[in-house]
């Protein structure tokens, strides 16, 4: 995981970040109170957003980065190539091991991760990026 300064992000790695940004506040997490933003990448160049939306029984709960996957997987493309992550949290902002997974099955290469961690005024404070072989590795990818 390294830590990365905004001027040092693509264009559209920024486009990416601001869509994540802006999806967080579209999230229902009224019993977490934790929201959570995504935005990915397709290998069509196309973006798909996503927030976390939770439920009375937390079983029922969609993350972020899962409404972000099943967006693509709709609009008819399985392959993402790269993802923003936007939470508010005192240590960095990964996605979970569900969503880890999850984004094993529809990619084919590795995937980068964007994750940014905003302040307490809805700024942000840091970004790190990673990839999904960093934090998934060994993934289980086979029947
Ligand atoms: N959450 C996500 O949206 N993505 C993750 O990968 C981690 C957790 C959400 C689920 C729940 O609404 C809240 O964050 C607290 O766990
Ligand atoms: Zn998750």
């Amino acid at each position: 995981m390294k830590k990365v300064e905004l001027n040092q992000l693509s264009k559209k790695q920024i486009e990416l970040i601001e869509a994540a940004i802006e999806i967080r506040g579209n999230a229902y997490a009224p019993y977490s109170n934790f929201k959570v933003g995504a935005a990915l990448l397709d290998e069509l160049g196309n973006i798909h957003t996503g927030c976390n939306i939770e439920s009375i029984d937390f079983t029922l709960t969609s993350h972020a980065e899962m409404v972000a996957i099943d967006s693509m997987v709709k609009s008819g493309c399985r392959n993402m190539k790269e993802i923003a992550i936007v939470l508010k949290s005192s240590t960095y902002s990964v996605p979970c091991g569900l969503c880890r997974q999850k984004m094993v099955e529809f990619s084919t290469d590795d995937v980068s991760i964007i994750c940014i961690n905003l302040d307490s005024n809805e700024q942000i404070q840091e970004i790190y990026t990673t990839s999904l072989s960093e934090l998934l590795p060994y993934a289980f990818n086979q029947l």
